[in-house]
């Protein structure tokens, strides 16, 4: 309401998610007045820093763009540090008495943290910092949500026994990215899509996600991890719920959230039969990176078989799913940044034309880089002959909506915390399904260490791959490649 302050508490000030993102984020949405008027920001961490500090250490990663010095100034007087454990009770007072300074106000803690410190810190959060006197406190986390459904459980009833579901927004960033966020619209509000949404006339959902560099340096945390739980469990689990989904009755964030919850709940565990597991190795004739195998990095331990490339076939077992494979295909070093949704559709039945010729129609929504969304299609081929060619309906965003800024996904979100929306945040039964998905895959990666087939940095992946999306209903035919239409 008028006049409300807020508090923005950044836990973890000094690390690099709070660097790289979280305060560059604050930054921008302060620049455009975005944020309430009166909003404070407060960093905690264990080094006795000074906002000064804070600002050295971010500065590089905010691009502030000439004529923005006044604002920044302004922006950095909003900003305080408090110093102080993760784990005492004293540092959570002196914050708690630094945020009753800025008067009564609705507070916002950002745990950019290690999740070793999520439990002591939760507490004391709990204990000394939650909002009195009619104002609310939200808590914003970030994966990983535990490693697999037993350490996730553990967190989110420990998170459960502190805060109410509606303080807590669990970020899964690709929810904020715009053509996630249009899969919605896409879907229920054209008439030409409803009707062929489903096994009729759906042979494979393709869902990828494609890196050009590898761990960078990032092995250590990524080592113990994988790609799955760093990207397959989330990032196109999430893109699945709303490929999948029924229409909600509302776009209320609880009742898009019911039904993202039914489709995972249809969603068996994947056959550990039809999985491919890569690794990368380095490319002699590469550049620089490009040389260096994943078990090349230091930060990653000698003989590991932590899958960097993998792919997955689920199934929905609903009315409008049976049979239709969800293709998830994910890996870092690869030849080419890229996130789309595709659904393959079924070879047109009596097909009249010569054999073959009528390629399968593909609906692609491209997650990034340049948004679209096109549509393959079979059209004559311009001229005298009556050949058939493949094109496409394209929505390429950088052609049709010239000049139009897309937010970065973290600005949205945090927007989203403030507005208190949860749409795109993950609610703990989701998360839960999640997990159970896909536990007895990871599990049988770690008991068994399958050792995952090399692919070369920079190459398309194992061929593995190629063969897997074949037998289950994808046909590549590698007549057709999509180009980027002239922005100009
Ligand atoms: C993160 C993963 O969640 O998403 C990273 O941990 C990955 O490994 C990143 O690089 C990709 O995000 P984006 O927004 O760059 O596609």
């Amino acid at each position: 309401g008028h006049g409300s302050s807020f508090v923005f508490v950044i836990m973890g000030a000094s690390g690099d998610l709070a660097k790289k993102k979280i305060y560059p984020t604050l930054w921008w949405l302060f620049r455009d007045g975005l944020l309430p008027p009166k909003t404070f920001f407060i960093g905690y961490a264990r080094s006795k820093l000074t906002v000064e500090d804070i600002k050295t250490n971010v500065i590089q990663h905010m691009k502030v763009k000439p004529g923005e010095e006044e604002q920044l100034k302004e922006f950095f007087k909003l900003n305080d540090y408090v110093a102080g454990a993760y784990d005492k009770s004293d540092g959570f007072a002196a914050l708690d008495k630094v945020i009753k300074g800025k008067g009564n106000c609705n507070r916002l803690f950002y745990l950019a943290l290690p999740p070793s410190v999520y439990e002591s810190v939760t507490l004391n959060i709990k204990a000394l910092c939650m909002a009195t006197s009619g104002k609310w406190t939200r808590l914003i986390v970030e994966k990983p949500f535990g490693r697999d459904l037993e350490s996730s459980n553990h967190l989110s009833s420990h998170l459960a026994n502190l805060f109410k579901e509606e303080e807590i927004f669990r970020i899964d960033h690709y929810l904020g990215k715009e053509m996630v966020q249009n899969l919605m619209v896409l879907r229920f509000g054209n008439r030409i899509f409803s009707p062929i949404w489903n096994r009729d006339n759906i042979s494979s959902v393709v869902i990828s996600f494609k890196e050009p560099f590898g761990t960078q340096g990032r092995g250590g945390y990524f080592d113990s991890f994988g790609i799955i739980r760093d990207v397959m469990q989330n990032h196109l689990l999430q893109i699945l719920t709303l490929v999948a989904m029924e229409k909600p009755p509302t776009t209320a964030s609880e009742d898009i959230r019911n039904e993202k919850v039914k489709v995972l709940k249809s969603i068996q565990p994947p056959d550990t039969a039809n999985i491919v597991l890569g690794q990368y190795v380095g490319n002699p004739e590469g550049q620089g990176d490009e040389k260096q195998g994943y078990l090349e990095d230091p930060t990653v331990p000698k003989g590991s078989v932590t899958p960097t490339f993998a792919t997955a076939v689920l199934f929905v077992q609903n009315e409008r799913w049976d049979g239709v494979p969800f293709i998830l295909r994910c890996g870092k070093a690869l030849n080419e940044r890229k996130a789309e949704v595709r659904l393959q559709f079924r070879d047109v039945a009596g097909d009249i034309f010569p054999l073959g010729e009528a390629k399968r129609n593909e609906l692609v929504i491209r997650v990034q880089p340049d948004e679209a969304v096109y549509l393959k299609m079979m059209t004559k081929t311009p001229g005298m002959t009556f050949d058939t060619h493949e094109t496409e309906l394209d929505l390429s965003y950088n052609s049709r909506y010239k000049g139009c800024k897309l937010p970065d996904a973290y600005e949205r979100l945090i927007l989203d915390v403030f507005v208190g929306s949860q749409i795109h945040f993950v609610r703990s039964d989701e998360l839960y399904e999640a997990w159970r998905i896909f536990t007895p895959l990871l599990h049988h990666i770690e008991q068994n260490k399958p050792k995952p087939i090399t692919y070369k940095y920079g190459s398309r992946g194992p061929k593995e791959n190629d063969v897997l999306c074949d037998k289950f209903n994808f046909r590549y035919t590698g007549t057709y490649q999509w180009k980027k239409p002239d922005a100009n």
